[in-house]
């Protein structure tokens, strides 16, 4: 069983994950291939592929897996696009507290930051749009979750994540903080903007056949985790924002839509060390209790 697990992350190769619970020897095992077979099959009935649509369809899953790196995860993406993300996201996360949605194909491991930094350390902090995003972790009652991890990543006011932009310094737009002893977290940075997902792959072939735009709502991404409680993996989501209703990755949801207020007032300004008016942006991030 060892070296199944072995074979499925070659060395040097992609660093994917292997589960316990999908081995040869497991009921889940069987479950899952059985129903996949199955519904291939009715697949293959019900639409009668030709041998040049089957070759087709194999020779896109092979240049996808071309387009996967340390940084870019292409089936990811693929998943995101057709949907699936957002409904194994919602099967998964109907407790209380704040909703969950996708990850996408964009987190890299963050920089410790501490409470209030600016994590907009690229030319975008100076171009403006300047945001302060804060509130509080709770748990589903509302008590305060003191030293929750918050991790969050989010693509610059044009639209581009570090990962994507050689002008950007590695970890640009990406923090991990802890919460203080009242639950409380706030950070620096600038307005992110709408996005195309990435087109020049296999992604957006898939967008093409479809006839869909690739765009996503401007957002940030929140990742938080606190002993005793569920793993929250969800989006802000800028109000107002022209493709709120037509999401390509679907993973908008209500309650993570957010004013981004203009704050003008020259005491807040001072409080929060801005350079000038800022967007106001307050949230608190509810966690579920963590499953048994
Ligand atoms: C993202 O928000 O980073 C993302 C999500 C789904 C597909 C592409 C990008
Ligand atoms: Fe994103």
């Amino acid at each position: 069983m060892a070296d199944t697990a072995a074979k499925a992350t070659p060395a040097g190769g992609f660093p994917g994950r292997v589960l316990d619970q999908v081995r040869p020897d497991s009921p889940r095992t069987a479950e899952l291939l059985t129903s996949l077979i199955r519904h291939l099959h009715e697949f293959v009935d019900e639409t009668r592929p030709t041998p040049d649509e089957w070759r087709y369809g194999l020779d896109f899953l092979a240049r996808a897996s071309q387009f996967c790196t340390a940084d870019r995860h292409e089936f990811i993406l693929l998943s995101d696009l057709l949907g699936h993300s957002s409904h194994v996201d919602e099967l998964s996360n109907d407790g209380p507290g704040t909703p969950s949605t996708v990850e996408g194909p964009f987190h890299t491991p963050a920089p410790r930051r501490e409470l209030g930094a600016i994590i907009a350390t690229g030319a975008e902090w100076e171009r403006g749009g300047w945001t302060v995003l804060r509130g509080t972790v709770t748990g589903s009652d509302g008590e305060p979750v003191p030293g929750a991890t918050i991790d969050v990543w989010q693509s610059d006011d044009r639209g581009r994540y570090d990962v994507q932009d050689e002008a950007q310094p590695p970890g640009n737009l990406r923090a991990l903080l802890t919460a203080g002893a009242d639950g409380g977290y706030w950070l620096r940075t600038v307005r992110p903007s709408s996005y195309p997902v990435p087109v020049d792959g296999p992604g957006g072939e898939l967008l093409r056949a479809m006839n869909r735009h690739p765009m996503r709502p401007a957002h940030i991404h929140a990742e938080i985790r606190a002993d005793g409680y569920r793993p929250l993996t969800t989006h802000l989501f800028v109000a107002g924002d022209q493709y709120l209703a037509s999401d390509a990755a679907f993973g908008v949801r209500d309650g993570l839509i957010l004013p981004f207020a203009r704050c003008d007032d020259p005491a807040a300004v001072t409080r929060f060390r801005m350079p000038g008016p800022f967007y106001d942006v307050i949230f608190d991030f509810r966690l579920a209790p963590a499953r048994r």
